[in-house]
């Protein structure tokens, strides 16, 4: 395997005055995954991205040099005035905000987006003119400065393996669709075989979005799309937490810290500079505690470490300027010659020196507006090997789905955070020790390792999926060698699915009628030498019954728990329905169909189905995924299971279906055998069937069966084909 990462930085900045030296980039991406490289052992990686620093070509070209000689990174060259408008413009005025739900500070500027669009392509353009793409390759992309480069990579190598993880949150749809450029941004994500998120809100948001803007749906959290199947999961990113617990070597930086504070109370606090992070309204709500609590006046010191980050985009340097001011104010007002109420560090601090003070410090004061996951919280956790210390949480930040036993606080309330300060810093070394086990038990579990392992597993599920759906249109030589094995052929067997294959779909089922000109053809093939024609169809009997009274054929109804003889027209049932589970089932689906308005049921002898054909796409996405989620509960151990149709859901006996009672029709020496359908029920059938049997479905899709037709009028045109044989 060949692991190829793709991110906008590499995890190096370069400085580049002779001699070049290299830093570690900044943020939670490159820390996370660079661990996740290191612990996972994989030999052959790579990765590609920025350098960091804006340069000239020809410096470019001498520093691209330093790096393949100490490193196994991919420089991407890109000019300064591009990066500016890309960097500086579309990824931190536009996709920033808006993906932190803050829409009001968000630009949009065309010139930005095409800038953005010209990066994605130059970052393709690199990646293939520096890697051999075969099927071990692996390519992960990440994050939100690089959604269009899927889908760019995807239509130059049509089977490249591509996995895309964003590391920040997906906002609601009513947010993402804010943006003038939504469908491209979704359209160059689904170029993904696999799309992960940090938290569940924002896999749901990210699905939601797919459904309102490109009308995608999903199904248990797989969707369709051009022909190719798509994962799209959440995999919580996690840290090293054996690092951070067992560090060693750094008990006089610890001790250095607590004496130059003269032992005081600590509350520390590090983040990037981010006007997402919440920095200024901590230091509101710090300086209303010492307003508010003469007490602890002389006794609590605010370490704020601030780590310098895009300083050319204006909302970032004014926020520095704000919170500089502000902690002047307080320092001003309530510090004296003895004691200097925060203390202030702009700068970014080294994996010892940060560890020194999570270790050194009572509280730590984490108050996001919105965080994609927030690392450091989990850092501070974990490195309280003492279990001793507080975390004050917000809830916005993803990693709070995790750490549920930390003081969890809405950063929009200067009164919470205030009163958290206080609970934390007179909170007891008892309680400190069982919060801190419980979450310590948590992190060590699901640490970096499983997260990368997670990703890399499902992305091999997903790719192993995409050769079960090789279905291929039935051209002139394919339509011609079908039929001369029609024509060789000693008994034939047709197994014919009813709507959507026999009568195009309709928008209600009693609408849905067979016409004469289809009546003519299935009895002129019924009649045909050595040849049986099998319907076999979700409906109930009596409308099949119905349809087909006239007819040679046998019926199956109710996906296979009614069939009637060929010839002596009698139905006989295949299993034994459950009364008792199907009123239940019934009483659960018509409460149902008053929270989804244009569903309804249909109760038949052994099954009941939810139809919701006409209802409103969006709401039926949740209200179904609720339905599912009750069915399921309500029907686990016992001889029923849930059946998901074309808008369509069906609780039925799980010993029959489509797949069951095709196949045994086939033990009946048949050397030719057709099966047509188009709902996802058919899908058992074409699964079932034996090999050398024609399988076909009915429109274009993923599927099990060896071939498709475009339309229902095409299986119509087909049926005529084998009847004028003769
Ligand atoms: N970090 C660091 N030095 C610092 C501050 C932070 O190395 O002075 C690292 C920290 O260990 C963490 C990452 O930067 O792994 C920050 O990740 P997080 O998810 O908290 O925030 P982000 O910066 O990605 O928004
Ligand atoms: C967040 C983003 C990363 C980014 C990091 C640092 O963690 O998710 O993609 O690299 O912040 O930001 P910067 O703009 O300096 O790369």
């Amino acid at each position: 395997m060949k692991l190829v990462i793709v991110a906008n930085r590499l995890p190096i900045v370069v400085k580049t005055i002779e001699p070049f030296f290299a830093l570690q980039s900044p943020g939670g991406l490159v820390s996370g995954i660079l661990t996740f490289l290191k612990k996972a052992n994989i030999s052959n990686w790579l990765w590609m991205g920025w350098l960091g620093t804006n340069i000239k070509k020809n410096e470019f070209n001498k520093i691209k040099e330093f790096i393949h000689r100490e490193y196994n990174y991919i420089p991407v060259y890109i000019s300064d005035k591009l990066m500016d408008r890309f960097y500086n413009g579309f990824c931190n005025k536009t996709l920033w905000p808006l993906f932190h739900s803050m829409p009001a500070i968000a630009n949009y500027e065309r010139i930005d987006w095409e800038s953005y669009v010209e990066v994605n392509r130059i970052f393709a353009d690199t990646l293939l003119q520096s890697i051999d793409i075969d099927t071990k390759t692996y390519i992960w992309i990440h994050d939100y400065h690089l959604m269009l480069l899927p889908k760019i990579i995807r239509e130059r190598v049509f089977n490249a393996n591509i996995g895309f993880f964003l590391h920040i949150p997906f906002p609601p749809p009513e947010i993402f669709s804010l943006l003038p450029w939504k469908k491209e941004l979704l359209h160059g994500l689904l170029g993904s075989d696999l799309i992960g998120f940090h938290i569940y809100e924002y896999t749901i948001n990210f699905l939601r979005t797919l459904v309102r803007v490109l009308r995608i749906e999903s199904n248990i959290r797989e969707l369709f799309y051009q022909d190719r199947i798509i994962r799209v999961d959440t995999f919580p990113m996690g840290i090293d937490f054996k690092l951070f617990n067992s560090m060693t070597g750094i008990d006089d930086k610890i001790e250095n810290i607590k004496k130059a504070v003269s032992n005081k109370k600590i509350i520390f606090s590090v983040d990037r500079l981010d006007y997402t992070k919440g920095i200024y309204n901590r230091l509101l709500a710090y300086e209303e505690f010492l307003k508010t609590n003469e007490n602890f006046r002389g006794k609590v010191v605010l370490i704020m470490n601030v780590v310098p980050s895009r300083e050319n985009v204006e909302h970032y340097a004014r926020m520095k300027r704000q919170i500089e001011e502000k902690i002047s104010q307080i320092n001003g007002t309530f510090g004296n010659i003895e004691w200097v109420p925060v203390i202030y560090q702009y700068k970014s601090l080294d994996i010892q020196d940060l560890v020194a003070y999570y270790r050194a410090s009572d509280v730590i004061l984490i108050t996001p507006f919105k965080d994609g996951m927030n690392l450091i919280a989990k850092e501070f956790v974990a490195s309280r090997s003492d279990l001793k210390g507080v975390l004050i949480l917000s809830e916005f930040a993803g990693s709070s789905k995790e750490l549920g036993e930390a003081i969890i606080v809405n950063p929009n309330s200067i009164d919470e955070l205030c009163e958290a300060i206080k609970v934390a810093l007179t909170s007891s070394l008892e309680e400190q020790k069982s919060k801190l086990k419980v979450m310590q038990e948590r992190l060590e579990k699901y640490d970096i390792l499983k997260w990368g392992n997670d990703f890399m597993e499902a992305f091999n599920i997903i790719l192993s999926k995409r050769n079960f759906f090789k279905t291929k249109e039935i051209d002139e030589i394919i339509l011609q060698k079908i039929i001369s094995n029609f024509k060789i052929s000693k008994k034939k067997l047709f197994l014919l699915d009813y709507d959507g294959t026999l009568v195009a779909i309709k928008n209600s089922p009693e609408l849905a009628i067979l016409d004469q000109e289809v009546k003519e053809i299935l009895f002129k093939l019924s009649n045909l030498k050595d040849s049986k024609v099998v319907i076999i169809s979700g409906r109930r009997k009596d409308e099949l019954e119905e349809y087909f009274k006239d007819l040679n054929v046998v019926v199956v109804a109710e996906h296979g728990c009614w069939v009637r003889d060929q010839y002596s027209g009698s139905w006989k049932a295949t299993c034994t329905p459950n009364n008792e589970i199907k009123k239940k089932i019934k009483e659960i689906m018509e409460y149902y169909t008053y929270k989804l308005p244009f569903s309804f049921v249909e109760e038949k002898d052994f099954t009941v189905a939810f139809h919701y054909r006409l209802s409103e796409i969006e709401l039926a996405g949740s209200r179904i995924a609720e339905l599912l989620d009750e069915l399921k509960f309500l029907v686990s151990n016992t001889e029923y299971g849930v059946l998901m149709g074309n808008k369509v859901l069906e609780v039925r006996p799980l010993a029959v279906n489509k797949g069951t009672i095709s196949y045994s029709f086939t033990q009946q020496g048949y050397d030719f055998v057709l099966a047509i359908g188009d709902d996802t029920t058919d899908e058992d059938m074409f699964k079932a069937l034996p090999s050398d049997s024609i399988t076909i479905k009915v429109g274009l899709g993923p599927s099990y069966a060896k071939y498709y037709l475009p339309s229902q009028t095409e299986v119509i045109k087909l049926l005529k084909k084998f009847v004028e044989q003769n």
